[in-house]
């Protein structure tokens, strides 16, 4: 049970083996990395007892920036028949378990998959629980099946409270069609990702003020406009009319690198493409100069070394809010609907 499993976009499994490796070295714990290109995983293999359990353990989920999901395990062959027979004896070392959560990869055999996968977990549910290795509590453990195929399955475990918020680590999320554009959830997504929802009413909460750096035609604006926030959108181009009429939004044609708010925002938001060393000076601006109490940024990604450029991005934000005197959360994801990006959240403390 000592190799770790890691979702990810597709394209992006070499950014997650230099992550994890990174952290495995700081916390010490031996082992190396492994991903096939675009199989949407990277795996793990912990080369020391519990490794993986001692990762998990000391690691955050959240903190974590290109992986999807994660859970530590190991590889089960299945046969054609009997596959839950085979399960139940694979999980004979393994603990009792919380609650359970079928996942295949992102990719198109995945897709194929989540079909057999579906039909599959009523009966495999039915008979965790008469083997008692399944109960309803969210205090323990809980079992992850990662279905390669119908004859490969990684049998891991993850905290519920220390993994992905959905299965593979793919938000539900429906696309509101009054919404100017499909962009709108990202920002939903940046939302629930970065704040836990009982803060929402309190950090999202009506007659607060925002800034929107490139809103048009106004996806995120819209997220703001439908939680009552006044917004500023900053953008040369034109902003959906619906939104205008909402009586929330204000449009300012200008350049968002140059713009400058009259009084502080509770919001910062900007979803602009633009390099990524420029995006992040930005961020260390509104920031700096508490211009803002909160910003999501998306950062768009260099073509290589994705993963080495936004740890530089970050720490060079870090450090110049730090040598500000300043008190910042920062935090940064890949989100599900992200692309050749990535999101980042800051906070004034
Ligand atoms: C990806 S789109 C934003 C989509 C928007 N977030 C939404 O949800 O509808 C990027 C926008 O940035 C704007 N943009 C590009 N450079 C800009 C700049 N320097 N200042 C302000 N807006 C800019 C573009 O006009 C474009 O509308």
């Amino acid at each position: 049970m000592n190799t770790m499993l890691l979702h990810c976009r597709p394209g992006f499994e070499g950014e997650v083996c230099a992550e994890i490796s990174e952290l495995a070295a700081h916390l010490d714990v031996a082992g190396y990395a492994k991903a096939k290109p675009n199989s949407a995983c990277a795996e793990f293999i912990c080369t020391e007892p519990g490794g993986a359990e001692r990762m998990m353990r000391k690691l955050r989920f959240n903190q974590l920036i290109f992986p999807r999901q994660w859970a530590r395990g190991e590889y089960v062959e299945l046969p054609e028949t009997d596959r839950i027979g085979v399960l139940l004896e694979a999980l004979a070392d393994y603990p009792v378990c919380g609650s359970l959560w079928l996942e295949v990869l992102d990719t198109n055999e995945g897709k194929e998959l989540s079909t057999f996968c579906r039909k599959f977990e009523k009966p495999l549910r039915a008979a965790l629980t008469k083997a008692g290795k399944l109960k309803d509590d969210p205090r323990l453990p809980r079992l992850l099946l990662t279905f390669r195929s119908g004859r490969e399955a990684f049998v891991g475990l993850a905290e519920s409270n220390n993994s992905a918020l959905w299965p593979m680590g793919i938000p539900r999320l429906k696309f509101p069609r009054e919404a100017p554009s499909r962009s709108t959830l990202k920002l939903e997504e940046a939302w629930h990702h970065f704040i836990p929802r009982a803060d929402w009413d309190k950090r999202l909460a009506p007659g607060m003020t925002a800034v929107d750096l490139g809103a048009a035609p106004g996806g995120w604006t819209w997220q703001l406009v439908q939680r009552e926030i006044k917004v500023t959108a900053v953008d040369n181009g034109p902003m959906a009319e619906s939104l205008m009429y909402s009586g929330f939004v204000e449009h300012q044609r200008a350049d968002g690198f140059t713009f400058k708010p009259r009084r502080p925002v509770n919001w910062m938001v900007c979803d602009i493409v633009e390099k990524p060393a420029r995006t992040a000076a930005l961020i260390e601006t509104w920031l700096g100069e508490g211009w803002c109490q909160e910003a999501v940024v998306n950062l768009k990604l260099p073509m290589k070394q994705r993963h080495a450029e936004v740890q530089k991005l970050l720490a060079r934000i870090d450090t110049g809010l730090k040598a500000r005197g300043l008190k910042v959360s920062i935090a940064c994801k890949q989100l599900y609907h992200d692309r050749e990006e990535v999101t980042c959240h800051l906070r004034r403390l």
